[in-house]
């Protein structure tokens, strides 16, 4: 969340000006007030009218006031904000922060800029390899100020190549991740989640899987990083989109075992472990090297029990780590898990139940009940986002 954070949108003349708009309407979205300075060249792009339609807020281009002269302070705008953000910025003007020319009030308030300085650089994507832009980009890098790495392409062209503004939703996100990073309470917390499904091998075309999309564990660990956590994310196979982050490591996996090799050895250095992958209890004994052909009436499989991570998780639990797993039950519900919450060792499990209509895999919705030693609290329906959030609340209550 970006609530009451004050953010100097500065706007130059690119193409991707257009995405302004979008870019604002994100930012106060989240919560954040937004003050446009904009450079002349970036006024042939987008009108002022626009931006401070959007804004509320009369936009900041000329050092004078054409209406009654009066002075805009680029030094007020510098103490005033939490934030500085250049979105689109062209190559003139990363050259212009670079080397200190003063010639706009952009640049003015650039200079005056006490708060941390993010930068989205839009260009033609030979003129951002060129070696003038990276070293200007490296001297500003240098001096603290954060480049948001544009994305491939430029506008419809297929030439491969870095140069097109990085989406929108992804600024906001950095910025987002930023301050979470500097000021999020859970910030000293390093979660390891496992999330998704395990996929165990039959032959090389064939595996025993389940239908989790992982979705809820993603959702779990974008709540941490909204509070500041550092992430080590264990996914089994998923088409899940994963926006990156600083705060992110996201580990792939396939089976159960790489599952628990993974979790039993980044469990040590973590402060708190959250288990919602949905492990394959059963793997098959062998696996053919060959894809097996169909022959006979019958085929039969044989199983071997996987290793439970939640309980090797929980047998390795330091008193400091808390340690919390998932139910998925289909009936005796709370038994069920309550016995679970004892047997592996977990300070809170969260039951889910496959009777409950938009609950469990898949979906972008789930109901919960959340269970300690001491508490039984179940929740309404709601989005996964907002289960992640109350988990994450009660866990680090
Ligand atoms: O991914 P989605 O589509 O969003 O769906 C979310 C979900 C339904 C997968 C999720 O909400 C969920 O319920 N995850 C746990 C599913 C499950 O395997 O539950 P279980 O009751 O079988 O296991 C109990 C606990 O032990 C779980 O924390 C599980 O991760 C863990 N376990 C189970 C078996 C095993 N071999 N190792 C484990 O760590």
């Amino acid at each position: 969340m970006l609530k009451g954070k004050k953010i100097v949108l500065g706007i130059t003349g690119s193409i991707a000006a257009y995405k302004a708009c979008l870019l604002i309407r994100c930012l106060i979205k989240r919560g954040a007030e937004v003050q446009v300075v904009i450079t002349p060249a970036g006024k042939e792009f987008i009108t002022p009218v626009t931006l401070s339609a959007l804004t509320q807020k009369p936009v900041v281009s000329e050092f004078f006031s054409q209406k009654d002269g009066s002075w805009h302070s680029h030094v007020d705008l510098g103490l005033w904000a939490d934030a500085m953000l250049i979105a689109p910025c062209t190559a003139s003007t990363l050259g212009k922060m670079a080397h200190g020319i003063a010639d706009n009030m952009l640049i003015t308030t650039y200079l005056s800029m006490k708060a941390p300085v993010f930068v989205a650089p839009a260009m033609d994507l030979d003129m951002y390899a060129h070696a003038s832009t990276q070293d200007n980009i490296k001297l500003l890098q240098s001096r603290g100020v954060t480049i948001i790495e544009p994305g491939t392409g430029f506008l419809a062209s297929t030439l491969e190549g870095k140069g097109r503004m990085q989406e929108p939703e992804q600024i906001a996100n950095e910025l987002e991740n930023w301050f979470a990073q500097r000021d999020g309470d859970l910030k000293n917390q390093r979660v390891m989640i496992t999330a998704g499904p395990t996929f165990e091998k039959i032959d090389p075309v064939r595996f025993i899987g389940n239908h989790s999309s992982g979705k809820m564990g993603l959702a779990l660990a974008q709540a941490c990083i909204r509070r500041g956590a550092r992430v080590e994310l264990i996914l089994g196979p998923t088409s899940l989109d994963i926006t990156p982050s600083p705060l992110l490591h996201v580990t792939n996996v396939e089976s159960a075992q790489e599952m628990y090799d993974a979790a039993t050895r980044l469990f040590p250095d973590s402060t708190a472990a959250i288990m919602c992958a949905a492990v394959a209890d059963f793997t098959p004994a062998d696996v053919a090297e060959e894809k097996i052909k169909r022959e006979g009436n019958q085929m039969i499989l044989h199983l071997n029990p996987t290793r439970d991570i939640a309980a090797a998780v929980g047998k390795m639990k330091r008193n400091e780590q808390k340690l919390c797993g998932f139910a998925l039950e289909t009936h005796n519900a709370l038994e069920h898990a309550k016995e679970k919450l004892s047997r592996k060792n977990l300070d809170m499990i969260v039951l889910n139940s496959l009777q409950d209509k938009g609950a469990g895999f898949r979906v972008d919705t789930n109901k919960v009940t959340l269970i300690t030693a001491s508490s039984t609290t179940p929740l309404p329906l709601m989005s996964k986002q907002e289960v992640a959030e109350n988990i994450i609340a009660k866990l680090f209550a």
